[in-house]
């Protein structure tokens, strides 16, 4: 059975790009296989897919502001790209308006564009299925590593993913968010 938070987050994505929606249909077939495979709750990755992109489309100065109002103070990454907002302010917008509570999908929707230390196995499945949908691979050919990964270690494709976005970062100057080195220095140690 549906739960009705997930039939509200339906309702909600249907008012976005058919893009974003393509996007969400196809982390969610690759999230729900990772965890039947790795004995995730689905319950839990569900309501992460559907609202992890609510605000993916949302204008970087509108993020910006969103992000204020709730008292966040912008980080130097952040002010160069803010969209790397968008994940923390849809993890606000489904506590404040659609009810989630609980931590473990609220931080895998915060954290599904950086990753962070300490991460559960339900924001791990979020990222990775994020980043390794097949439209995702099509792009970025490299990242089918990662997947490959995904399906016997969540912590080595978590490992690997993050060292590629490094490399990518180097290569054009982006500046790194703190939670991405921190999740890097965390899975190194695992
Ligand atoms: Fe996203």
């Amino acid at each position: 059975m549906t739960e009705p938070v997930e039939e509200a987050l339906r309702r909600e994505l249907e008012r976005l790009p058919e893009e974003v929606r393509a996007h969400t249909e196809r982390v969610l077939d690759e999230a729900l296989r990772l965890a039947a495979r790795h004995g995730v709750d689905a319950s839990k990755v569900r309501p992460a897919v559907l609202g992890h992109d609510l605000l993916r489309v949302t204008p970087r100065e509108e993020l910006l502001r969103l992000a204020g109002e709730m008292g966040h103070e912008p980080n130097e990454a952040e002010r160069a790209e803010p969209l790397l907002l968008h994940g923390r302010v849809a993890a606000a917008l489904l506590r404040e308006r659609f009810g989630v509570d609980d931590a473990e999908v609220l931080n895998a929707v915060r954290y599904h564009t950086t990753g962070r230390a300490g991460m559960s196995d339900v924001e791990k499945v979020v990222f990775l299925a994020d980043k390794t949908e097949p439209d995702g691979l099509a792009h970025n050919p490299e990242w089918s590593e990662v997947r490959d990964l995904a399906r016997d270690d969540l912590d080595a494709a978590m490992l690997r993913a993050l060292e590629l976005y490094l490399e990518r970062a180097r290569r054009e100057g982006w500046t790194v968010h703190p939670d991405v080195v921190g999740a890097r220095e965390y899975f190194e140690r695992r």
